[in-house]
């Protein structure tokens, strides 16, 4: 029986440590990313939240702007690759956005201003609904 436990334990430990090293690899690592808006040691964490950010303004999924590894493997995607047409589309939204808070929105006499945001414009739409 006790044997079993150990087992059991050593398990559970390897587990971890895959599904720790998936979620990491998402994000990728420190050095060889392909960011031309965001800084480019932004932290994992921060390109998390940037990209949770995008998926709930436009209602969209990782596969909108992220292409695949491989046509036959849908599922799994390249995120430094820039061959969805998408991504950069997304960099103008980006370097947009920065613009109308820096030069614009922080020149308010209100200094507590609210920032324009993604979902400012995008309220859960790719494209905005101007009616
Ligand atoms: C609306 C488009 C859009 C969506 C949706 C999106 N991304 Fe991104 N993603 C980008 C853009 C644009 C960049 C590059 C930003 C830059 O150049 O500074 C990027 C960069 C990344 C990177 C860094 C890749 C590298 O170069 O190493 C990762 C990882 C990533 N996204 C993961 C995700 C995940 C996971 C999701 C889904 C939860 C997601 N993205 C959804 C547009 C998007
Ligand atoms: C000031 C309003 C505004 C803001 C802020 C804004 N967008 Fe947009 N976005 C638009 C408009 C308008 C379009 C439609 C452009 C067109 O007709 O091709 C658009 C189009 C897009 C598209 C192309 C969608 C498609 O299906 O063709 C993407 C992707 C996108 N925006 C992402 C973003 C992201 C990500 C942000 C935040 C960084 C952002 N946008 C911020 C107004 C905005």
């Amino acid at each position: 029986m006790r044997y079993h436990y150990k087992k059991l334990a050593i398990l559970s430990v390897l587990v971890t440590l895959v599904i720790l090293n998936t979620s990491w690899n998402r994000y990728g690592g420190d050095d060889d990313r392909n960011l031309k808006v965001l800084p480019k040691n932004i932290s994992s964490d921060s390109l998390e939240r940037v990209m949770d950010e995008f998926i709930t303004a436009l209602n969209v999924n990782c596969a909108f702007c992220h292409a695949p590894e491989d046509p036959k493997e849908p599922k799994s995607l390249d995120y430094a690759s820039d061959a969805n047409p998408m991504k950069d589309i997304t960099r103008t939204m980006m370097r947009m956005t920065n613009d109308m808070n820096h030069k614009y929105m922080k020149s308010l006499p209100n200094k507590n201003a609210q920032l324009v945001t993604c979902n400012t414009c995008h309220r859960g739409n790719p494209v905005p609904d101007i009616k």
